[in-house]
């Protein structure tokens, strides 16, 4: 059923596909009714409509939300949104009374309260399922405080940490994923109804009301921004993406990491598949498809942007086509969070292979340079008679443990026993135990002030 009235002839139908938006926009209902809920709810507080019309439009539209919610009404796809199905069924049910639930609103205010309500939901959403991936990754760091493995720059071996440094790191960039999103709810939380098309309207309706009524912080300040802001769409996009480079990172890591040439790890039969053909397969599928749904998530903010660009005020139909990207980032990112928490949750970690590893690729060499400061050797100096001593041990296949204090003496004459001691892979760990460093105390601290900010 069309709302425009007989000056327009009607859309073949084709036309009226390409023009709809209900196929996707019907997720929407809830948010949809809710804000008709206060919207009539106000009309009838400030005598816009009689106390009498206002109780028959709400008892109805809390009917067709239960209908919807119990799957007893099934909404019509034929309508051209989420607007128009909820505002038909209401006159087809209610009579000419519920033709009195659009006064002083638009659908471009409506839509714009629709996506905002969406948004807080699904940020709520979001934020939870990060909190459990932060507690996923407290819980490893804590038994792995201990775990030696190689820390890497440039994938080469670079210097001792453990798995629970590691581990940590990504605890950090979600919390701050975590505040970039508290942020964008906080910036969001302001209430577009009553904006109306563009400029308001000529009725005394109260914005106030229907702001407390919806659990806003505020309502919105000019009216035409407010149909044709969607800059909290973008951020949202814009944290889900980053969002998903971090889980996109971690799950590359941990793929290579469970390959058979790393062997640090193993992913759970639960997260992976096999082969149709080579029986031996175990393939990390769910790390692999969480890395490749960032792509997606990418797609959507840059879809939105190019939408967006050059596009006058206010409303304009192409606000339309911001609905599917939010919907498709909000989806991807918070089943991957789901995943990416199963992931981790049944990972095994294989401590003793990380512990040899650690032994290669003289991981040591700078805690050994620290050594001769310590005896008095300039940085620069200490750094280039380790370097000599580096080479020394690699033409003969040699670990700088194993090196006997004879031949350090000839490099430099400082060198005493207590080297051996210093440069022991265990020592190197507690050695580092400045504010963010690897040693087990200061991974204590990391761990506390993580579960602190999760408390927000
Ligand atoms: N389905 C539309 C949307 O999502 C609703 C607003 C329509 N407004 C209009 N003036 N055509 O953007």
């Amino acid at each position: 059923m069309y709302l425009w009235g007989s000056h327009l002839e009607g859309l073949e139908n084709f036309t009226h596909e390409f023009n709809k938006s209900i196929d996707f926009d019907k997720i929407l209902f809830e948010e949809d009714i809710k804000g008709s809920l206060a919207h009539v709810k106000m009309l009838g507080e400030v005598g816009i409509i009689t106390e009498d019309d206002c109780k028959i439009i709400s008892n109805e539209l809390k009917n067709i939300l239960e209908e919807i919610k119990n799957n007893k009404l099934k909404i019509d796809l034929g309508e051209e949104d989420i607007h128009s199905f909820v505002e038909n069924e209401l006159t087809r049910r209610v009579g000419d009374v519920g033709k009195k639930l659009h006064t002083a609103r638009s659908r471009n205010d409506q839509c714009a309260l629709d996506l905002r309500l969406y948004s807080k939901k699904s940020l709520i959403i979001i934020k939870s399922e990060i909190k459990k991936l932060i507690e996923t990754i407290i819980e490893i760091a804590q038994e792995n405080k201990e775990t030696i493995m190689p820390g890497f720059t440039h994938m080469q071996h670079a210097q001792v940490t453990t798995f629970a440094h590691y581990i940590l790191s990504y605890g950090q960039m979600l919390s701050r994923d975590l505040d970039r999103l508290t942020e964008t709810f906080d910036r969001l939380d302001e209430n577009p109804l009553g904006s109306c098309a563009l400029v308001t309207t000529s009725f005394n309706i109260d914005r106030f009301m229907t702001t407390e009524l919806l659990n806003f912080k505020k309502p919105t300040e000019n009216s035409m921004d407010s149909v044709s802001d969607r800059d909290y769409v973008l951020e949202i996009l814009f944290n889900n993406s980053v969002i998903m480079t971090h889980l996109s990172r971690l799950c590359e890591e941990l793929i290579y990491f469970s390959s058979s040439e790393y062997s640090y790890i193993k992913f759970s039969g639960k997260f992976s598949t096999g082969s149709s053909i080579m029986p031996q397969k175990k393939n990390p599928d769910m790390a692999e498809l969480v890395r490749g749904k960032s792509g997606r998530c990418y797609g959507d903010l840059l879809t939105l942007f190019t939408i967006l660009k050059g596009t006058p005020l206010s409303y304009n139909k192409d606000f339309q086509e911001d609905k599917e990207p939010l919907f498709d980032s909000v989806k991807t990112v918070t089943s991957s969070l789901k995943i990416m928490n199963g992931i981790l949750k049944t990972i095994y970690i294989n401590k003793e292979k990380m512990r040899e590893s650690a032994e290669e690729g003289f991981l040591n060499a700078t805690d050994l340079a620290d050594y001769l400061v310590l005896k008095g050797l300039p940085f620069r100096e200490a750094y280039s008679v380790v370097g000599q001593i580096v080479n020394y041990a690699i033409e003969r296949n040699e670990k700088l443990e194993n090196i006997s204090l004879e031949k350090y003496k000839d490099f430099h004459k400082v060198f005493e026993k207590d080297l051996y001691n210093f440069i022991k892979i265990e020592n190197s760990l507690k050695n580092r135990k400045v504010y963010g460093g690897p040693a087990p105390d200061a991974v204590d601290r990391q761990i506390n002030n993580l579960i602190e900010s999760i408390k927000i």
